[in-house]
């Protein structure tokens, strides 16, 4: 069963896959945030940058676009084909309040019937192939029948199932019975998504859907990097946090966005340590970023 890197806008980025490939790996398929496509599907250039190749090296990536103009898809997808990808994801999860009125990303979940003809259009004569990443309903965890029965229509790559509704954005326990269902009836293959965060769980759903293709893991990685490959130590974490650390102070100008991109992980990562809620308190406060690296050295040197 493989498993996936789940796609985290504004975390999972390229500089993040490259300190996370090296020091833990064990991951058979990254996901790229998505991009929007606008006028004629052209790439911003900063979204261009993170999925370059070059920019990727040993990394298998699949790239994701979230739109609900089949020309755009269209456009935005040639472009990827032309980098050499052979799988493009559409976003059919984001819950954002500023992408759902646009009818995009969960927002199009709404509308099944024009989330038909979209798929139609994007899945005729298309240049690559087309895994679709979808949240389980908009309002009501009832609404995946109807859903898998138009996924089902389509040669989908595979069908990762975000097991909640748009409503419930990240909160409240999984619609497990969604997926048991989709098991029985998805014509595509299925990749399980939602709050796995230990080996265990893993080894239970290899056990109950033997046929799962994978698993994808988000927050779960960034709670515990190594919980997949057994290595969640702090060396390694230290490591790990170290060479992001400065591989963001390179990439980006003055110290402020590089220290707010720790704070973030340190949201997730304090659940790696006992101390960790405390770490956490600290870190939020701090001003600077040479402030954070002493207290990272105190801690882990
Ligand atoms: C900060 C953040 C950013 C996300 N960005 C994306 C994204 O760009 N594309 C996407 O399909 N899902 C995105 N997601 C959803 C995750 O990929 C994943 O489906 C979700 O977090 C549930 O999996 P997990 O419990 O393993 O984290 C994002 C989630 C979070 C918390």
């Amino acid at each position: 069963m493989n498993i996936y890197f789940a796609p985290l806008e504004g975390i999972t980025g390229m500089i993040f896959r490259q300190a996370y490939e090296k020091n833990f790996g064990g991951i058979d398929r990254y996901y790229a945030p998505f991009v929007t496509t606008r006028d004629g599907g052209i790439m911003k250039k900063k979204e261009k940058r993170d999925i370059l190749p070059e920019n990727n090296k040993g990394i298998d990536l699949v790239p994701q676009i979230m739109t609900n103009s089949v020309e755009d898809f269209r456009k935005t997808a040639g472009q990827m084909a032309e980098m050499g990808y052979r799988e493009v994801n559409l976003n059919l999860g984001c819950p954002s309040g500023t992408i759902v009125p646009k009818r995009k990303g969960a927002g199009f979940l709404r509308e099944p019937e024009k989330l038909e003809r979209f798929l139609d259009g994007i899945y005729t004569d298309a240049p690559l192939a087309i895994s679709i990443k979808s949240r389980i309903g908009f309002y009501e965890p009832e609404e995946f029948r109807r859903l898998l029965d138009i996924y089902n229509q389509f040669p989908v790559k595979e069908l990762i199932l975000h097991l909640r509704t748009r409503e419930e954005f990240y909160n409240g326990p999984v619609h497990e019975e969604a997926f048991e269902y989709a098991a029985e009836h998805s014509k595509n293959p299925l990749c399980y998504n939602g709050d796995v965060c230990f080996i265990e769980q893993i080894e239970k759903l290899k056990e109950k859907y033997p046929s799962l293709s994978s698993v994808m893991i988000g927050r779960g990685f960034l709670r515990c990097p190594g919980f997949v490959t057994g290595e969640n130590r702090a060396d390694k974490i230290y490591q790990f946090m170290t060479d992001l650390e400065q591989a963001y102070e390179e990439y980006m100008s003055g110290e402020v966005p590089v220290l707010f991109k720790m704070k973030e992980m340190w949201t997730y990562l304090q659940a790696s340590f006992p101390e960790g809620e405390q770490w956490f308190r600290k870190i939020k406060k701090m001003k600077k970023l040479s402030e954070y690296k002493k207290f990272m050295r105190e801690k882990f040197e």
